[in-house]
């Protein structure tokens, strides 16, 4: 008797740090996962403003994001992907988590934390099922400015208008919270 309660007792103790483990494990790979979709489009819109200029890279970013979206998630084998309070692609608006999570992102940041390691994870049922979910906060930047900006050029506008018509990504500054990345990882 006295051997079994030891056991259960050693075991319940190791399951705290092994299951913290493996959430900080899970954390780190969607870091990564996440860090290579904002890389890879980051280098994907740079290059097609050098080349071609904002008009052509607003083309560029309808055609290109959901497909490297989608390329990044199926490597990882996980969702990965980006959302915003105030998105241009409807398909990025958030679900309730990423909601209150984006919500809390504007208070950390109003508190006085900086964006750049802004981040949050959690195990999250849903639907009676267990995920780990995880966002990163993206900040906005000078070159942002030119497509989610308050005075986008009127020809951009206009194009940026009729590929999203309910476009509510506009009126950033640099140094606000533009959005997240958002991975969901099964159990
Ligand atoms: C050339 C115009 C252009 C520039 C420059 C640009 N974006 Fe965007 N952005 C877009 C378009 C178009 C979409 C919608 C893409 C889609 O359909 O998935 C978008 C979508 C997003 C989204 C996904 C959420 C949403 O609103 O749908 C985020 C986050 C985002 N942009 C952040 C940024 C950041 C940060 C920068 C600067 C590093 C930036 N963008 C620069 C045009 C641009």
């Amino acid at each position: 008797m006295k051997r079994f309660l030891t056991t259960t007792l050693l075991a319940s103790l190791m399951a705290v740090p092994a299951l913290a483990d493996d959430l900080e494990s899970r954390a780190a790979a969607s870091r990564e996962a996440s860090g290579k979709l904002l890389k890879a489009l980051k280098a994907e819109v740079e290059k097609a403003v050098q080349t071609g200029g904002p008009l052509h890279a607003v083309s560029v970013c309808n055609e290109k994001a959901p497909q490297i979206t989608r390329q990044v998630s199926l490597q990882a084998g996980w969702d990965v992907g980006r959302t915003s309070l105030k998105h241009r692609n409807p398909k990025n608006a958030p679900d309730a988590w990423e909601q209150k999570v984006l919500e809390d992102f504007e208070r950390r940041k109003a508190a006085g934390e900086s964006l750049k390691t802004m981040e949050h994870y959690a195990v999250v049922e849903e639907q009676g099922k267990e995920h780990f979910r995880y966002m990163k906060a993206i900040p906005l930047f000078g070159v942002c400015v030119n497509c989610h900006g308050s005075k986008i050029r009127p020809d951009l506008s206009e194009k940026i208008y009729k590929l999203y018509p309910d476009d509510k990504a506009r009126g950033y500054n640099p140094g606000d919270l533009r959005g997240a990345l958002t991975v969901t990882q099964p159990m």
